[in-house]
Formats: C-alpha cells, structure tokens, sequence
C-alpha cells in the first residue's frame, strides 16, 4: 500500500493502523506519490484529498491514465463527506471514497478487500496471457499437423515420382556404358540419351522444390507476382501420383501462361493440394473418376475452380465444411482443418473460397485478387 498525507498527524495514524498487517510506503505530497507509485507499483493507494501543491484529484488522475498502474486501486481519504467530492473523486477513476476521521480496524479491513482485489485481477491478466501464448502455439501446431497430415498421404506418390526418373537416368547410364566402347561413336545417340538424362533431372529438382515449398510456413511471406501456372506445377507434382493409383484423370482448363497472381505461392499452393486431395478422396469409390482445376479472369481476380466427379455435398455437410475439424474421414486419415486453413488463407489474400452450390458436381471455387491492395 502507498499512503499518501501531507500531514504527519494522519501519516502517523494510518500507518499505526497498517503496521504489522501491511507493507506499505509513505509520501507526503503528490508528485512524490507519482514518483513512489511509478516505482513502487502498488497494490492499493490511500490517497488524501487535500495537500498543498498537486491535491489527491490530481494525483488520482494521473495514475489512472499511466497503464502501468492500472492495476493500482485507489481509496480517496478526506475530512469532507460532501457528496460533490465523492463524486467528483469517482469521477477521477478513485476506487472508493473514507472520510476522516476513521476507525482503524475499517481502514485495515478495507485496504485488504482491495488488496485481494487487486491480486484476483493480477491473476486472472497473468492466466489470460499465458492462455494467449498457449492457443496461439496450438493453433500453429495444428496448422503443421494438417499440412503434414496432406503430406502424409501423398508421400508414398511422391517417392514413386523420384524413383521412376531416377531409373531412367539409372538405364541410360548402363546404356551409355555400353555405347562408348563401340566405335564408331554415334554422337546423336549419346548426346539424345544426355539430353534425356538432364530433362529427367529437371523433373526430380521440380518434385523436391515442391516438397520445399509445401513443407515451409509461408504464412509471414511477402506477396509475390507469380505464374499460377508454376503454382499449380508445384502442387500437383505432389498429387500427380495419387491421382493416377486411384485411377482419377486429371483436366486441366485455362491455365494459362500469362496468368499472375501476386501471392504467397507457398499458402496458395497448400489450399490448390488440399482442394485436389479432397476432390480425390471423395471420389475413391464412384466407377467414373475425374478431378477438373480451370482458372478463368474475372474483372480484377483470378478464379480457380476444382471440381471432381462426385455429385455435390449434402446440404446438412455444407453448413459445417469449412468449419475447423470438420472431417468425415478416419482417425488418421484427416484433420479437418483443410478447408478451414485454405478459407483463412483466401481471405488473408483479400479473396475468397466457397462450394459452388449451383454445380451439380462438386465444385470448390476460389478467388484471388491479381493485385493485393496495400492492407490500410
Ligand atoms: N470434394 C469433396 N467432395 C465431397 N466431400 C468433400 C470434398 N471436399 C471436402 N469434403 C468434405 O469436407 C470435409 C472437410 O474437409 P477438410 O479438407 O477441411 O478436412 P479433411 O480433408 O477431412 O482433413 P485434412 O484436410 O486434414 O486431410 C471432408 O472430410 C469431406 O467430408
Ligand atoms: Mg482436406
């Protein structure tokens, strides 16, 4: 507790009154009282009224605009029991309000209401940023396990579309082996068989920036000018395979060359994987599998839509698609956080992703403006 008395008659009865039950510091005018509270931090202040110089109003007000001492209660003390004062010390933020002269076990029995006060709300603010910290740290887990998870489940595809180029390059190796110690030397052979040999090596360096990209956190990237067409290279190398063991045919409609988006590659990618995986797993079982992307521009964005073979979701599912955990597959196999991650990553681009209702097939839409207006 700080009191605060210009008189050392009061000084002496509050603080006879504290001793033994309370800390407390002493100031006897108000500047000193804002320099002791500034370093002293409080709990409570007993603050008189009446001092010459700055007066307690005065001194009132200036702690309850300095956040420092937010949590610092405040008790006007005063020898006027006029209740323009009371209400003009409420009016500066004060706590409460005793007149003089008091009986010293209420002073005391006061002082400790607040003081447990003050401690509850101390408590509560620590447990709060502690809560802040924890689900932030949860929410970024969470959005790596879904991101892992979709990884996951492509990976068997993804080490099958490395290991097939890396026979080739192994059979043309063995090849040109054999062919050097002929003669004559047929250089167009050897040279088509290197040709074929550094395009193969270009198609593995394709499939592991992919894996790069998709593994990275790209939610802090800056927005970048990019070809959707690369966006949607480095996606589906990813899905390529898991498409074909399925037996899913793959139409793609309108990517052009030309088409630039300025985004982050990296998260626009992610939705483009998830939209795909979804599309694929819940075509598993019809007889006719096919998942379509086609983009198209529209005014100022860029439409991508990713429609599969299925017949459109079910009214009753539709509410709860994009809400988070929302997931009909097994343990395991899904978190449910897909497209609830990619509807926050179309509006962090100022777009949008939502279920073409109107389609009779499955049809996810999502717009992303070609240009990011700078955010105000
Ligand atoms: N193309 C689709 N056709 C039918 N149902 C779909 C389609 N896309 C999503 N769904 C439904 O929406 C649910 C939620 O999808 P979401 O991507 O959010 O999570 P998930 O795919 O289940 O899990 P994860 O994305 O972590 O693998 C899916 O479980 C599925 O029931
Ligand atoms: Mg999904």
């Amino acid at each position: 507790v700080l009191v605060v008395d210009d008189e050392p008659r009061n000084q002496r009865i509050i603080t006879e009154a504290l001793e033994h039950l309370i800390e407390y510091k002493l100031a006897s005018s108000g500047s000193e009282a804002l320099d002791l509270a500034r370093s002293y931090l409080p709990d409570l202040i007993l603050l008189d009224i009446m001092m010459p110089g700055m007066d307690g109003y005065e001194v009132c007000r200036q702690i309850k605009a300095d956040p420092a001492l937010e949590l610092s209660k405040v008790i006007l003390v005063s020898g006027k029991a006029m209740i323009e004062e009371r209400l003009k010390g409420y009016a500066v933020g004060a706590d409460d309000y005793m007149t003089k002269p008091f009986i010293p076990e209420e002073l005391v029995a006061k002082a400790q209401v607040f003081l447990r006060l003050s401690r509850l709300e101390r408590d509560q603010r620590e447990l709060n940023r502690s809560l802040d910290g924890k689900l932030l740290d949860t929410e970024l887990k969470l959005v790596n396990a879904a991101k892992m998870s979709a990884l996951g489940e492509m990976a068997g595809g993804i080490a099958h579309e490395i290991n097939t180029p890396l026979g080739t390059i192994g059979m043309i190796a063995e090849h040109l082996k054999d062919l050097v110690i002929e003669e004559p030397l047929d250089k167009k052979t050897v040279t088509d068989m290197i040709l074929v040999v550094s395009r193969t090596v270009t198609r593995i360096a394709t499939i592991i920036r992919g894996l790069r990209t998709f593994s990275r956190d790209g939610s802090g990237d800056p927005f970048e000018p990019a070809p959707l067409k690369q966006i949607l290279e480095d996606t589906l190398v990813l899905c390529r395979e898991k498409l074909k063991q399925s037996g899913t045919e793959l139409r793609l409609e309108g990517i052009k060359d030309d088409l630039i988006l300025q985004c982050r590659a990296v998260q626009v990618s992610q939705v483009l994987l998830n939209l795909v995986g979804n599309a694929c797993d819940a075509i598993a079982q019809l007889p006719d599998k096919w998942v379509g992307i086609s983009a198209r521009v529209v005014g100022e964005q860029i439409e991508i839509s990713v429609a599969d073979s299925g017949s459109g979701i079910p009214p009753d599912a539709r509410a709860k698609l994009f809400q988070p955990f929302f997931t009909t597959k097994e343990i395991g196999l899904g978190t449910g956080l897909g497209l609830s991650i990619s509807k926050g990553i179309a509006e962090a681009h100022q777009g949008s992703l939502e279920l073409d209702v109107e389609c009779p097939n499955t049809r996810f839409v999502l717009k992303l403006p070609i240009f990011q207006q700078a955010a105000l």
